[in-house]
């Protein structure tokens, strides 16, 4: 125990490093909004919330009193009782994204709430309930903090404790990811990162955690994994390509989630929880699949065409997520002369069985009413947000007025042959001197 301790120990004075190092150790003083329920309503799904500001002084060691009296003149727009004197020694909330900019309007969200600490009920957490847990120690202020950098990427969430009466609290449970907003094309290795700690001298430390990965789509919700760190057991799921490194679970807290290849049916929310005896903290954070369209325009060659006529060229985009997709379609004339030709008559989308999606659009070209002079690049344009894909294939209409220089080069060669030919057929008529034709003539005559 007291090994696993000692390392523990070097393992939280890293974590404190990395993050203090990010900082330069000054710690914000941190605005927040105070919810909780309003008193003398029941709970339930309509409960009146109630909003006050809040601020909380944040030390990675236990505030002195002149630090808290000379340091912080206290805001007037705010109750004391709102105040709040945070011991956070592993300096979570000192981290870049949740400095609020000298000068900025922008802040960072922060939001507390009251916290009850209770038995976990789900299966992979229920052992850590098993025996009884230090009662005393669980009567106290529990609030749950979370918050979210101004970066958009760094969510956090930390339950702290305060002697009852307090205004002290202490952070118990860190949980923090990196990757509040994933992007991710298909097929590419995902880490969704969410990495926690715990107080080393708080009673819940060492007395096991677990740790929960949901995923969360419109509502509907499903297990990927969960590792109950106690009985060193993973629950059972259907999820397959979904990873934990447990060595970097247990040495630095590390419970980050690896996809191993995107896809579609990935997209969507995820929550990481972990859970101490009696109490959780969990982080929230959202995994975009963006796969740019593939582009094929057919019929590719098109055919020859002479002015009058019209021709029909298809573009089918498929493979994309999410679904919207622009398309249209372009023409450079051999002349240089550009021309947008709309988008065609767009078809509904598709949706293969990996969910990507496919849209094609058909243009009719009329020549007889579009100009294109003798032809050039037809090209088909996609916009998506994975990006603007382009593919082309060129149109040649034969028989246009003004000869190009092969034109004419044929014209001539087709010249040159005809006077051969013709040369040839008189030279022979004159030296065999009767012919079939000369016959017919002579009878005519
Ligand atoms: C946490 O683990 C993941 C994968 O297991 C890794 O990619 C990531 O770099 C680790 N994070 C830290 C801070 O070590
Ligand atoms: C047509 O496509 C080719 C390559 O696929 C490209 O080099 C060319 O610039 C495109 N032409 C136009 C007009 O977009």
């Amino acid at each position: 125990m007291s090994e696993f301790s000692t390392i523990y120990k070097i393992c939280i004075i890293a974590f404190a490093a990395l993050i203090l190092h990010v900082s330069g150790n000054r710690c914000p003083d941190m605005e927040c909004w105070f919810v909780q329920e309003k008193p003398g309503r029941g709970g339930g799904f309509s409960a009146a919330m109630s909003q006050e500001k809040s601020m909380m002084f944040i030390r990675t060691e236990p505030h002195s009193e002149e630090s808290k009296t000379q340091q912080h003149p206290l805001p007037a727009d705010i109750s004391p009782a709102r105040i709040y004197y945070v011991t956070d020694p592993a300096g979570s909330f000192c981290q870049l994204p949740l400095h609020r900019p000298k000068g900025s309007v922008k802040k960072p969200q922060c939001e507390i709430n009251p916290f009850s600490p209770q038995p976990s009920i789900v299966p992979w957490a229920r052992a850590l309930t098993d025996t009884a847990q230090s009662p005393i120690y669980l009567q106290a202020e529990w609030l749950s903090v979370s918050a979210q950098g101004l970066d958009g990427k760094l969510v956090l969430s930390n339950v702290m404790r305060a002697p009852s009466g307090s205004q002290e609290p202490s952070v118990i449970l860190s949980i923090i990811s990196k990757t509040a907003g994933v992007r991710s094309r298909l097929g590419e290795r995902v880490m969704l990162d969410c990495g926690f700690w715990v107080d080393p001298s708080s009673p819940l430390f060492g007395v096991g955690f677990s740790v929960e990965w949901r995923y969360q789509f419109r509502g509907e919700g499903r297990l990927v994994l969960a590792y109950d760190a106690k009985n060193d057991r993973f629950a059972d799921t259907t999820e397959m390509g979904a990873e934990l490194d447990l060595d970097a679970l247990y040495k630095t807290g590390n419970a980050s989630m690896v996809l191993e290849e995107a896809q579609v049916r990935h997209s969507g929310t995820y929550i990481c929880t972990v859970y101490l005896p009696n109490v959780l903290a969990q982080v929230t954070m959202d995994l975009d699949i963006v796969e740019p369209p593939s582009l094929s325009v057919f019929p590719n060659p098109l055919p020859l065409v002479v002015p009058g006529q019209s021709v029909s060229v298809q573009c089918e985009a498929s493979g994309f997520f999410p679904l919207t997709l622009d398309l249209s379609w372009e023409f450079v004339g051999f002349d240089g002369k550009s021309l947008s030709l709309g988008q065609g008559s767009v078809t509904g989308h598709r949706q293969a069985s990996d969910g990507t999606i496919s849209q094609s659009t058909q243009l009719e070209l009329n020549l007889a009413r579009l100009d294109l002079g003798r032809g050039g690049e037809v090209t088909c344009v996609a916009v998506h947000a994975g990006g603007t894909r382009r593919t082309n294939v060129t149109l040649n209409i034969i028989g246009v007025s003004a000869p190009s220089i092969e034109d004419s080069m044929a014209m001539v060669a087709v010249a040159l042959v005809l006077y051969g030919l013709i040369k040839i057929i008189s030279w022979t008529f004159t030296s065999s001197g009767t012919t079939d034709l000369d016959r017919n003539e002579k009878k005519e005559n």
